[in-house]
């Protein structure tokens, strides 16, 4: 009984450094280069006038601590003007478990082809049944030099009711 305690302790002991460096080894795997940094996306005139949405993937540079991939699609999202001079920004992916949404313009909604949650335009959770916990999840935009849409592109933590950003 002694020997086998022995042995258990000595095993945790050797296993939480070997966890812990493990973690931070494989932590820059896991960054994503342009979280948090805005990216230029389309033009302005890209966009329908009649407020429906338009797919477009977000192309930057992904850096983790060992590699720079200059100009590489990192994400998507669906723009759309609400107003004439106002553009919406949402990111593709479905909020439940993190698959794209597709979206139909004879339904006017968002809907995600893995477990049929749906969202209104702006992203609401439109049907009650959907296993979404929330709302598709909504980017900063900036209109710079009058034409240019610029998005902060972000990703979120699926299977939570609240926004977290994925670091
Ligand atoms: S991943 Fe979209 S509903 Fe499950």
């Amino acid at each position: 009984m002694k020997k086998a305690s022995a042995v258990l302790l000595g095993g945790l002991a050797t296993a939480a450094p070997v966890a812990a460096s493990l973690t931070v080894f494989l932590d820059p795997l896991q960054r994503k280069a342009a979280a948090g940094g805005f990216v230029k996306v389309a033009s302005v005139e890209a966009l329908p006038d009649d407020g429906m949405p338009r797919k477009f993937s977000i192309i930057a540079d992904r850096v983790d601590a060992w590699n720079k991939v200059p100009n590489v699609p990192i994400g998507a999202v669906y723009l759309r003007k609400s107003a004439p001079d106002q553009v919406e920004a949402l990111n593709v992916v479905c909020p439940h478990a993190g698959c794209f949404v597709d979206f139909s313009k004879e339904r006017k909604l968002f809907g995600c082809p893995c477990h049929n949650s749906s969202f209104a335009l702006n992203g609401s959770v439109s049907d009650p049944k959907s296993p979404s916990p929330r709302g598709l999840d909504s980017l900063d935009v900036e209109i710079r030099n009058s034409s240019e849409v610029w998005v902060r592109f972000q990703n979120f933590v699926a299977g939570h009711g609240e926004k977290i950003p994925v670091s």
